[in-house]
């Protein structure tokens, strides 16, 4: 093979060196030089003999549009964050911290997608052949056809894909990016530029082939590595894989997706038999509730088009520190900091003297402002240690005047929290406009006469709600 030439441009200064140096004599910066072959850096000279273009054909955005066509994995958590199933000749970017499953969730969906037919590659760069195949059998997949490769060298991988005795198959996965390495340039696996190469390099084999590619990415913290966000913007789609290590539920999350929408999430459930799909999360957030415990709220929040319902806890203590604790699990440091500010400004409730814990239930993360009426409501409940109404749900959000504000989709919130048997809505002031719509909506919940909605304009209003209605 030809080795492609290198170069190392200092990425403050952009000045360039033939071979490596920790300091940058340019600027003086240390440790700023990384590796690029020769061509492809900003303000690269043009290669001699390099060809001068040719015109291409400028067409119209009106024409006829080929719905891509896409392999579905029947695992339908996974789908439905891919935007529908796989895109063929896409590639896919699944990020997650180690160990929270993802070498374990790829298996299961070569596995699924292999049973219908399809021609599965799955490279470990990371474990041995024996090691997967351990894994595949405690997944019960061992019988399925996929085909398994160890290896972390990429032009071996690119020789092996490209067999002309095999046909293309149709999904490859690699496992994880950060173990390839290109012997096209000299640093280590795992540092950005091999991250990069090896991207590029995939990537490029998917779109020529028209083969799907999913590419591993572990979230790094430490700097040496380099982590999924180098290989973000290169790839159609990203999904990150979360969860907290001591709770069995883990999440997809899309967060770019070229093929679909990016707001959806897929539920699993960590079991001794792998990933399970959880289709109804609601009753998994809720847990074990029993609706006497003061501290406890009750949120109908939206992932992307599904309504789910989830606990948000909170404890509020006295303090002997000048500094009272502010604790948050699972929502914004900023956002409660706020709630604070407004409680003690509008509604009289100072905490200044109080340690203030918040815990989503579930390890989840909730990043709409929606919750801020059910944090709200907890964080009262916790002051007055009276539990909140039995059987309510809260949603809105809470600008700083206290005003509230209700966040789109009341509907699908408010009938999946019948569906689960609440019995009380307690939400944002549904504005002028919306009036007719939410007459409409409460028609449509009107078949079960016993759900209450309640409004509340303002937070001295939930708190006068509140103070009324607490046992
Ligand atoms: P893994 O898929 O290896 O994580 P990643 O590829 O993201 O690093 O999964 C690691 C954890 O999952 C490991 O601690 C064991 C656990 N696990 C189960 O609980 N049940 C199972 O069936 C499997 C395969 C793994
Ligand atoms: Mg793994």
């Amino acid at each position: 093979m030809v080795k492609i030439k290198t170069q190392y441009i200092c990425t403050s200064c952009r000045a360039t060196y033939g071979k490596w140096e920790g300091r940058c004599n340019n600027c003086g910066e240390y440790g700023s030089l990384q590796e690029q072959s020769e061509g492809s850096g900003i303000g690269a000279t043009p290669v001699k003999g390099a060809s001068k273009g040719k015109s291409i054909e400028l067409v119209s955005l009106k024409g006829k549009i080929a719905e891509a066509p896409r392999y579905k994995t029947g695992i339908s958590e996974f789908d439905r964050v891919a935007g529908g199933g796989i895109v063929p000749g896409s590639a896919l970017l699944v990020g997650g911290d180690p160990g929270i499953g993802k070498s374990t969730l790829l298996l299961q969906v070569a596995a699924k997608l292999s049973d219908s037919g399809k021609r599965v590659v799955y490279i470990s760069g990371e474990e041995a052949i024996a090691q997967v195949r351990l894994r595949a059998e405690r997944l019960q997949v061992e019988n399925s056809d996929v085909e398994l490769g160890a290896e972390t060298n990429l032009s071996n991988i690119i020789a092996t894909l490209d067999d002309p005795n095999k046909p293309k198959p149709a999904l490859v996965i690699i496992d994880s990016i950060q173990t390839m390495w290109s012997d096209n340039l000299e640093s280590a696996p795992g540092t950005v530029s091999q991250v990069r190469t090896s991207s590029q390099t995939l990537i490029r084999y998917a779109k020529a082939h028209n083969v799907a590619v999913i590419l591993v990415g572990h979230v790094t913290k430490d700097g040496q590595i380099a982590g999924p966000r180098v290989v973000e913007h290169m790839v159609d789609a990203v999904l990150y894989f979360e969860g907290e290590r001591g709770h069995q539920y883990r999440i997809l999350r899309g967060v770019k997706n070229r093929f679909g929408a990016t707001d959806e999430i897929g539920v699993f459930e960590m079991t001794g038999l792998g990933l399970g799909e959880v289709s109804n999360p609601s009753e998994l957030f809720l847990g074990d509730r029993n609706g006497t415990t003061p501290g406890a709220a009750v949120f109908a929040g939206m992932e992307g088009t599904r309504p789910l319902l989830v606990e948000i806890q909170a404890l509020v203590a006295e303090t002997s520190l000048a500094t009272p604790r502010r604790a948050v699990v699972g929502w914004e440091n900023s956002r409660l900091a706020m709630i604070l500010a407004v409680l003690d400004s509008h509604c009289g409730l100072g905490l200044s003297k109080h340690d203030v814990y918040l815990n989503v239930a579930g390890g989840l993360k909730i990043h709409e402002p929606g919750a801020d009426m059910a944090v709200a409501a907890a964080l009262i409940s916790s002051i007055t240690q009276r539990p909140l109404p039995k059987g309510s749900i809260f949603f809105g959000e809470i600008a700083l005047s206290g005003a509230t504000r209700n966040p789109s989709q009341s509907s699908a919130r408010l009938k999946e929290a019948e569906k689960l048997g609440f019995e009380r809505a307690i939400i944002a002031n549904l504005n002028q406009k919306k009036a007719q719509k939410k007459a409409k909506s409460q028609n449509q919940l009107t078949n079960n006469s016993k759900f209450v909605v309640e409004e509340v304009d303002h937070l001295m209003a939930l708190v006068a709600k509140l103070a009324a209605n607490m046992t």
